[in-house]
């Protein structure tokens, strides 16, 4: 069978009407994700910090897959300059209804090196920015007593377990997998929909440059780590994406999907090690633990 993974999903025009805000849009997962928003007929805002990456990635992808990608630099860690984008998405579209907390720091490092500023250098891009977001957005929603409205966060499946040299990373990231939870039973009752997509490895330029610097990558062989042997393509996330802030996903609520080929799994189960065993070592093993009531 042909493998179907790098393929789109849902059907055509499926996120037809909607206008979908993108934190750090213009980059990595959140332009592949926001790429496959557009061919699903969804009219895009991007952010960032970086202006000129904005403007090229919303030509780019304008003149790729049609729509409309409105952009605006925005530090989400600035609550004013949040509001600041959510207005200008209001006076640009008139509306949203999908905020996308995508926009994150990272990077490796052993807790014991790091400044206070270089922790709050993360968890204020990610748990702070997110929560700026999703208070100015959702405030907007309640208000105006507008419903049918989706926050999907990204998040990391080391939100759930920690992670050893992420540590600020990893306490922001839990945070969010929180707010994710608290925020879909306390607004569902305003029509607000909170899901959450754990990713395991999808290669990007940002990540790779901060998690696996040089030639780390290599040495390391990333796929090993990943029962299935390799890293995730774009549009599985993507689709994943859709799905999940499209009205096919409805009845989605308050949960964190983890898409990352087992890998997290991978590093928890005890025995996993014994991957390595050879036949003839089960051999002796099974001999040896057969005759182990004697
Ligand atoms: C130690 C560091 C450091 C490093 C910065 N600092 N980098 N400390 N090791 N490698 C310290 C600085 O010395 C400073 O400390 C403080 O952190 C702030 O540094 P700035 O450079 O001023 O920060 P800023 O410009 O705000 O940049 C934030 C950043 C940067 C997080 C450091 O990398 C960034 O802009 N990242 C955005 C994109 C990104 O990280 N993408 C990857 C996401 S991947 P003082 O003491 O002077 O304050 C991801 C994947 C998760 O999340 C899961 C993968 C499986
Ligand atoms: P990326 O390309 O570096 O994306 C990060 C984006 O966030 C950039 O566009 C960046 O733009 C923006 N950003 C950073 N700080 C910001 C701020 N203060 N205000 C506004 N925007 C800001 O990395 P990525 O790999 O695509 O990561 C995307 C998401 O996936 C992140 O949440 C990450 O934690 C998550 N994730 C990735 C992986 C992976 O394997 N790639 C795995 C698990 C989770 P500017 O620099 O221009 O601001």
């Amino acid at each position: 069978m042909q493998e179907k993974y790098n393929q789109g999903m849902l059907r055509d025009n499926a996120l037809e009407g909607k206008v979908i805000a993108i934190t750090g849009g213009g980059t990595g997962l959140g332009r592949s994700m926001g790429e496959y928003f557009l061919r699903l007929g969804a009219r895009l805002a991007i952010c960032g910090r970086r202006e000129e990456k904005l403007k090229q990635a919303s030509a780019e992808m304008e003149k790729e897959f049609g729509g409309e990608v409105f952009y605006t630099s925005c530090d989400v860690r600035n609550y004013e300059e949040v509001e600041a984008f959510r207005d200008k998405i209001l006076n640009h579209f008139g509306k949203v209804d999908v905020l996308l907390n995508n926009a994150a720091g990272n990077f490796i490092s052993p807790a014991e090196r790091l400044s206070p500023g270089a922790f709050d250098a993360v968890i204020d891009i990610v748990l702070k920015g997110s929560k700026n977001c999703t208070l100015a957005f959702g405030k907007h929603w309640i208000e105006n007593k507008q419903t049918n409205k989706v926050v999907l966060n990204i998040v990391t499946t080391y939100a759930e377990t920690g992670s050893a040299f992420v540590v600020p990373s990893a306490m922001a990231k839990a945070g969010v997998t929180a707010m994710t939870r608290s925020l879909a039973v306390e607004w569902a009752k305003y029509g607000i929909r909170f899901n959450a997509i754990a990713p395991g490895p999808f290669p990007t330029k940002g990540a790779w440059s901060r998690l696996l610097p040089g030639n780390i990558a290599e040495k390391l062989n990333v796929e090993q780590e990943v029962p299935l042997r390799r890293a995730g393509e774009h549009q599985e996330l993507a689709n994943l994406a859709a799905y999940l802030v499209s009205d096919f996903a409805a009845y989605m609520n308050g949960e964190v999907v983890i898409i990352d080929g087992g890998e997290w799994l991978q590093g928890a189960g005890q025995m996993n090690f014994l991957e390595v065993v050879t036949p003839d070592m089960w051999d002796w093993i099974e001999k040896a633990t057969r005759g182990s009531k004697e």
